[in-house]
């Protein structure tokens, strides 16, 4: 048995997911005729309570796009330290954008507003004008953190203050909402953007949605024209995100529980773990992180190595209680041998 443990990103669409993609209606998206889209953008902006979607294929895209939209070259942006743009998009705001980015240290991936107030400078001639405020929910690096409505609403009530737009890239904003037991909305509500994922926690293969007011939107598209994100009969990818929300979505809990136990058990066996986890992520700590991964797989658990002495273990949709128990008798072995 092998247990991916990895990423919510490797899951792979179910029978009932792949019957829904080959049998949706399609149409050319550019010319903005495909109905599925259509119809998944509708979906998704009335969530998020926003005016607008535009359906992309990653959320790397989603969130350079709102980045591109909301700035020009020279201006600032205000990131927490650990954010998925700063470390993960390959660069990408410098070079599309061309912003530079200022980032601010939060505890655990969450910000305290008091610190976002005092990072805006006020206008000089010497300093690049801050105009874009980023949120992360749930926070990744930060251990797949939830923040709540309250604390978001205080963030960019600040931000707000200084004249600076806010984007949520919510990847997991699902995680988020189905850990508080609330509504998407509140969530969504105090920014102009916000990113969410379908191929993450939800399971599909391929797809995500950025939603804002339509002026920005309109916008928006033509940067993902740009960016070469206008995709044709893309349909078959919406019905997978759609059919996604309908069927994966409830299940979003069944991770956490799994996470929590995870993490219960890992801490019982002595293994080095960080804060109780709030979501579908665990993170503990092991000194040479890489070779520990190594021999887990060899094992059949794979796992990463988040730089020399952390590990991060993701549940999702393919992973079961069995899946889970047999996890955890590999640690058990692998922490006997250390
Ligand atoms: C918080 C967060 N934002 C954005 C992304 C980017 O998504 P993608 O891999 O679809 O580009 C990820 C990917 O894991 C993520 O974790």
């Amino acid at each position: 048995m092998i247990v991916d443990l990895r990423s919510d990103t490797v899951t792979r669409p179910t029978p009932g997911m792949r019957s829904a993609m080959a049998n949706a209606e399609v149409g050319d998206d550019v010319f903005g005729e495909d109905p599925t889209v259509n119809a998944l953008e509708a979906r998704v902006a009335t969530l998020l309570g926003k005016e607008e979607g535009l359906f992309v294929p990653t959320g790397t895209m989603a969130n350079q796009i709102a980045i591109r939209c909301q700035t020009e070259p020279g201006d600032e942006i205000l990131l927490e330290a650990d954010a998925h743009p700063f470390h993960y998009e390959a660069g990408a705001a410098a070079v599309i954008s061309g912003v530079t980015i200022r980032l601010l240290q939060g505890v655990r991936g969450v910000l305290d507003p008091e610190l976002v107030r005092q990072a805006v400078r006020p206008p000089n001639v010497h300093h690049a004008p801050a105009r874009l405020f980023c949120v992360e929910n749930t926070a990744n690096r930060g251990g797949g953190t939830v923040i709540s409505a309250d604390h978001v609403a205080r963030l960019c009530s600040v931000a707000r203050e200084a004249g600076l737009s806010c984007h949520l890239d919510g990847a997991r904003l699902w995680n988020a909402a189905a850990a508080t037991k609330t509504a998407l909305l509140p969530h969504a509500a105090p920014f102009d953007t916000v990113s969410v994922c379908f191929s993450k926690g939800l399971g599909a293969p391929v797809g995500s949605m950025l939603v804002g007011p339509r002026p920005l939107m309109t916008r928006a598209r033509r940067f993902r024209k740009m960016l070469g994100g206008g995709m044709r009969q893309v349909g078959i990818l919406a019905a997978a995100c759609d059919y996604a929300l309908d069927h994966n979505l409830p299940l979003l809990v069944e991770d956490h529980r799994r996470a929590r136990t995870l993490w219960q058990a890992l801490g019982d066996q002595g293994w080095a773990v960080e804060q109780a986890p709030e979501s579908n992520m665990v993170y503990f700590r092991a000194p040479d992180a890489p070779a520990l991964a190594a021999r887990l797989e060899s094992r059949g658990v794979r796992c990463l190595a988040l730089g020399w002495d952390r590990i991060r273990l993701v549940t999702h949709l393919d992973v079961t209680d069995a899946g889970v128990d047999h996890a955890l008798g590999v640690f058990a072995t692998a922490r006997e041998s250390t």
